[in-house]
């Protein structure tokens, strides 16, 4: 397992790390997450990933806790994220410093543990859920406050614009505070424009680092969809039934996927193996969030690390003419900005 350091930050993760979110608790089987974790681990994963809503709220982060107490503190990056709503309060979720403040609390509690490594402020526009949109500086000072008092180490945002990321720069820069070290949008083949139209570039400029999630787009990415949805999968749950009708299972990207397995094949991998491995390809990608319910899943998607030095540029433009989603076709350099800090 290849180690990353996070932007600028000196703190190092694992390139791939294992995320909680439909893979732990919502399955209900405790003796299955063991395992999982276990597998995760032993391959040298260092950074699990959570939240205070996965698996219903509170219960993700409790089980990852729970399995977790029998592994050494030091050897885990644990994260976790606040801004979904935990409760029909008018200040049950959002980014107001009294939400951030009681959740990370309460997460604390869930996982057992003194300290989290990455705490995420996991939307922005608060709107989307009711709340009103943050006052960013007092949600910067919130994390950088926590941060002072040890509860966190370090903090990071997850789907916020470049733009929105760079403010919360400013007003650090400003003030003397803690800056967010990691951005956690979501990238695979089917979802590229925040990572490589918009995210790459201010990485680079501003030194922050970039983990990714859904590398498999629901699973859709492993052509598990292609002949219908098999009962026992993500999208045949009736527990997160919206994600069925998401835009993603279309006959279009469907054929797409039964194209690039061809490729995935002629490389002498799977479809899932192929579609990790160029989420992983970008320099500015610091680590891979997987998700995996069952052990001989996870134990195939860490292979894909076989296959990234597979893709060659002759490769990757076949990939590109199958996917022909590119959002900067021009670019191996990206636009700069037209503003400046
Ligand atoms: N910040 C955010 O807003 C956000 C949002 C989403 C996720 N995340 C993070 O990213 C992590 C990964 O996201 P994700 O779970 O959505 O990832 P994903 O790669 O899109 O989907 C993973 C799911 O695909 C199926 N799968 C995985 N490997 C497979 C294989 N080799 N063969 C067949 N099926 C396979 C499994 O579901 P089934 O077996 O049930 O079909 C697995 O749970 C989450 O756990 C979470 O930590 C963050």
């Amino acid at each position: 397992m290849k180690y990353n350091r996070i932007g600028n930050c000196t703190m190092k993760i694992s390139e791939f790390s294992y995320g909680a979110y439909l893979s732990l608790a919502n399955y209900g089987d405790e003796d299955n997450a063991r395992a999982l974790v276990r597998t995760a681990y032993e391959a040298g994963i260092n950074c699990f990933d959570n939240a205070d809503e996965y698996g219903g709220v509170g219960n993700a982060e409790r089980l990852m806790g729970k399995i977790l107490k029998d592994y050494k503190r030091s050897d885990l990056v644990l994260t976790s994220k606040c801004f979904w709503d935990t409760g029909p309060g008018p200040n049950d979720g959002g980014l107001s410093r009294k939400h951030i403040f009681e959740q990370v609390h309460q997460s604390l509690r869930n996982m057992q543990v003194d300290y989290i490594d990455i705490y995420y402020a996991h939307r922005y526009e608060a709107a989307v859920i009711g709340q009103t949109d943050p006052n960013l500086e007092e949600a910067v000072r919130a994390f950088s406050d926590l941060i002072h008092q040890g509860k966190i180490l370090y903090w990071g945002t997850s789907c916020w614009k470049a733009a929105q990321i760079a403010h919360a720069h400013a007003i650090c820069e400003k003030w003397g505070l803690y800056k967010p070290i990691i951005e956690q949008p979501q990238y695979n083949m089917l979802h590229r424009f925040d990572v490589e139209a918009d995210l790459r570039l201010m990485a680079r400029r501003l030194g922050f680092g970039i983990t990714t999630w859904s590398p498999l787009c629901n699973g859709i990415l492993t052509g598990k969809y292609n002949d219908g949805i098999p009962k026992d999968s993500r999208l045949g749950d009736p527990r997160v039934a919206w994600l069925k009708y998401d835009a993603d299972l279309t006959p279009q990207n469907i054929e797409k996927v039964r194209r690039l397995s061809a490729i995935a094949r002629e490389l002498g991998g799977s479809m899932a193996q192929l579609a990790i491995a160029w989420a992983l390809r970008l320099p500015e990608v610091t680590s891979v969030i997987l998700g995996a319910t069952k052990v001989s899943q996870l134990q195939e998607n860490l292979k894909a690390v076989e296959l990234r030095d597979k893709l060659t540029p002759d490769v990757l433009a076949r990939i590109e003419e199958i996917l022909g989603n590119n959002p900067c076709p021009e670019e191996e350099a990206p636009v700069k900005p037209s503003f400046d800090f």
